[in-house]
């Protein structure tokens, strides 16, 4: 794990570079096919979607109005998980502020990128430039469908949703 981590942070530092330029390694992306691309990294990202990200949600539906229930939810699970990284205004702490968080992702990559952060980390340009700034990676939070949806509430309720 540690090692894994080491590799990928590695990758992180210099960009978008051919991970084999880590000579040696025999760490391993599993879903990265060398053998049938030749060009590793390339054919993955032009099937990434930067607007949906990685991950099991293809689309969440949200109402206009905001879901009380459900952000009161995503409220209390951001004060036991979140709160020590995250602020609710626009500031960084440990990761970036919440405030906008909304705006600036469609409510799939948000979900994708709280449940299957690894993957995004990898995966996802804008991500990737956070990871320069913060220099800390997001560790896996383990949350479930349904506090995922919660947390997403919430961050629409933290942004003037009413
Ligand atoms: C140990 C610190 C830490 C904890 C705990 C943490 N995060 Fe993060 N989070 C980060 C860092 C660092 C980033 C920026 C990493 C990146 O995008 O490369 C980040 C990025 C994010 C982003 C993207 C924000 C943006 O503007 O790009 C979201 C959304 C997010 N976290 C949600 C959560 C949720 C939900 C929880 C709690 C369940 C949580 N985080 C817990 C450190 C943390």
């Amino acid at each position: 794990m540690i090692g894994l981590l080491s590799v990928m942070m590695y990758a992180c530092n210099n960009g978008n570079q051919n991970k084999s330029a880590t000579s040696g390694s025999v760490v391993q992306d599993p879903d990265e096919g060398d053998e049938k691309l030749p060009n590793p990294g390339g054919n993955d990202a032009a099937k990434y979607d930067p607007n949906r990200g990685a991950g099991k949600f293809t689309h969440v539906d949200i109402a206009k109005k905001l879901d009380e229930n459900l952000a009161n939810g995503g409220e209390k699970i951001y004060n036991v998980k979140c709160s020590g990284c995250h602020k609710l205004t626009d500031e960084k702490l440990v990761g970036p502020g919440w405030l906008g968080v909304t705006k600036r992702y469609k409510p799939e990559w948000i979900m994708n990128f709280i449940t299957n952060t690894d993957e995004m980390l990898e995966k996802d340009p804008r991500a990737q430039a956070n990871l320069q700034i913060c220099l800390v990676r997001m560790p896996n939070q383990n949350l479930s469908d349904k506090n995922a949806r919660d947390l997403l509430e919430f961050m629409r309720k933290n942004d003037g949703v009413k």
